[in-house]
């Protein structure tokens, strides 16, 4: 296969609150392994990121923690940033779409896109009647109010003004039941003012061509995308009435202190983010055009179940709306539509002795990614995260569960069986690979079994399906550890040096194809067997992944331990 480019994003975390395990489960890990996957098949990728600084959580959060809104976005953006380091999850870029070095351009960016699609056509402007705070004196967007679902079917008490939390529905703030400013408690009384609309129903038709096209998305996006155009898409505002984030940029002074609605220009940090990595790279800034206005480049971006009908509704709907071709991806030179969504859905927590329950902030119920890596290495977490990874369903966190798979999995399974022909590799062999003299049909199956791996889980990549290529490495080492207990050679070294040194060498390229595997998932543990088996990081490549380590080849220091073993206890369980 040739070199092939793609643009993947991880979605914005908004910079008011740290990381914690349900983000990762839900995009980041599976866009990391995806991206290191694509960069071990050497295809062309830039991985972009960056927290989501504008609109309303922020100023929220701002105004519980009583500090200004800049302070608390840089602060969490930062917290962010060591988060994923510290996870091995390496975006090429992490911008800010408030960050000083990254406002300008993003503010440039989203403007642009507002006057193209307004220039289009595609917005109305109309004065509507808002929910409207007295006791604040401000208009009360999006998440500043909260009530009762208005959706029959679901009618659960955790709705904002823009999503209902249960169903992942747009909210209509006024159908809102028992709407309640979150500024001051009371309930908001509806008064009219002027905002920007999106013809969502007009792009309608050629969003739902468009989505026809992709059958092989995850059906769980695939289809909430197309009930909700069957369900018909209403005009979406694009503004809001407030002061922090980007400024409407009409010369009409009904845009007078507004500013575009965060779910508009969040998306368009991917775009900037992209142009500032650019710069940062000594290429002009526009050069980021030929990752998103090429066909060539396929664009992928990875998030949470939240986060769905923006990704495959609103946010393909604002990239249409700038083209000024009729066809639905867009030519080369406009804005390409994503080539894929990929959501997960939302992993629970399982506490010992209690019932599964969500992952909250304010319950307390959250594990925050920088506390585990006070205590733990990254690699067991995102194996486990991985192994549990809320593909199609959610899932739950057992604490239990993880100490039990890093004892019996990783130690017991996958290091036990790098660790076992390392002692006689450098008692016997000098730490080179030894000469296969007595080759056998045992050692041929484990090899083209082992070997068979790296298209099968690459297939499994391909297709996004990371828990189920995960376990065929596992499968892969399980039938390792069969070899070599059949083989015994800690026995064979005493009585059959032949047969002794053929075993060695066996495990030698089986451990080689497993690691090379492996270390778009663990990538800590990944570069300790590479070292350890004396290969360059430039031949530790997925193409190379069944290349022979030849008799002679001169293998690394014996590995550092690769994982520790865990005790339930080691968490402090606080619940
Ligand atoms: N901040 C949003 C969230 O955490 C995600 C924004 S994704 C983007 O749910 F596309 F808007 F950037
Ligand atoms: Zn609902």
């Amino acid at each position: 296969m040739s070199c092939r480019r793609f643009l993947v994003t991880g979605a914005l975390p908004y910079s008011n609150g740290r990381l914690h395990i349900g983000h990762i489960a839900g995009a980041y890990l599976p866009a990391d392994i995806y991206v290191r996957y694509l960069r071990s098949r050497g295809d062309d990728v830039r991985f972009i990121c960056g927290s989501d600084d504008n609109g309303v959580a922020a100023l929220k959060s701002a105004k519980e923690e009583g500090r200004p809104v800049e302070e608390l976005t840089a602060h969490y953006n930062a917290s962010q940033r060591r988060a994923f380091e510290g996870l091995g999850i390496l975006f090429d870029i992490y911008g800010g779409t408030h960050q000083p070095e990254y406002a300008k351009l993003h503010e440039k960016l989203s403007q642009d896109f507002f006057l193209k699609i307004h220039a289009k056509g595609f917005f109305t402007k109309k004065s509507t009647r808002q929910l409207y705070d007295v006791q604040a004196n401000m208009f009360l967007p999006d998440r500043f109010v909260t009530g009762i679902c208005h959706y029959p079917d679901c009618g659960k008490p955790n709705a904002y003004g823009d999503q209902c939390e249960s169903c992942g529905r747009n909210i209509d703030p006024l159908l809102l039941k028992e709407p309640k400013s979150v500024l001051t408690g009371t309930k908001p009384e509806p008064r009219e003012t002027v905002h920007w609309y999106l013809r969502l129903d007009q792009l309608a038709p050629k969003l739902e061509s468009w989505l026809r096209t992709k059958r092989d998305w995850r059906p769980s996006v695939l289809n909430f995308a197309l009930a909700q155009i069957a369900g018909g898409l209403p005009e979406r505002s694009m503004t809001r009435d407030l002061t922090w984030g980007v400024p409407v940029p009409l010369d009409d002074p009904d845009a007078k202190g507004k500013t575009l609605y965060v779910w508009f220009d969040a998306p368009i940090g991917y775009v900037s983010f992209t142009a500032a990595l650019c710069a940062q790279r000594g290429e002009p800034a526009e050069q980021y055009r030929a990752w998103w206005c090429d066909p060539d480049c396929k664009i992928i971006h990875f998030i949470g179940e939240d986060n769905t009908i923006f990704h495959a509704l609103t946010w393909p709907a604002m990239l249409l709306a700038t083209h000024d071709s009729a066809s639905i991806q867009g030519e080369k030179g406009e804005y390409q539509l994503p080539w894929n969504v990929v959501a997960n859905s939302f992993l629970n927590i399982q506490f010992p002795g209690k019932e599964e329950e969500k992952i909250s902030k304010s319950r307390g119920t959250a594990i925050w990614i920088e506390e585990y890596l006070k205590l733990f290495d990254p690699d067991p977490l995102r194996y486990y995260l991985t192994a549990i990874a809320p593909e199609g369903q959610r899932t739950a966190w057992d604490f239990d569960a993880f100490v039990e798979r890093n004892n019996s999995e990783l130690i017991a399974t996958l290091g036990n069986f790098v660790n076992r022909w390392q002692k006689i590799v450098t008692d016997d062999y000098g730490r080179k690979v030894p000469q296969p003299t007595k080759t056998a049909d045992a050692d041929r199956a484990v090899i083209a079994e082992v070997r068979g791996l790296v298209q099968s889980v690459a297939d499994d990549l391909e297709a996004f399906r990371f828990k189920s290529a995960l376990g065929r490495i596992m499968d892969g080492f399980r039938a390792c550890n069969r070899f070599i207990d059949a083989a015994a050679p800690w026995k064979s070294r005493k009585t059959d040096a032949e047969q002794c040194a053929t075993t060695i060498y066996t495990c030698i390229q089986c451990t080689r194809t497993l690691g090379v595997l492996l270390t778009p998932f663990l990538p800590f543990a990944g570069d300790k067997i590479r070292a350890s088996l004396g290969v360059e990081p430039d031949a530790w490549t997925w193409n190379q992944a069944a290349d022979e380590l030849p008799a002679g080849h001169a293998l690394g220091p014996v590995p550092e331990i690769l994982f520790k073993r865990l005790e339930l206890k080691d968490f402090a369980v606080q619940n």
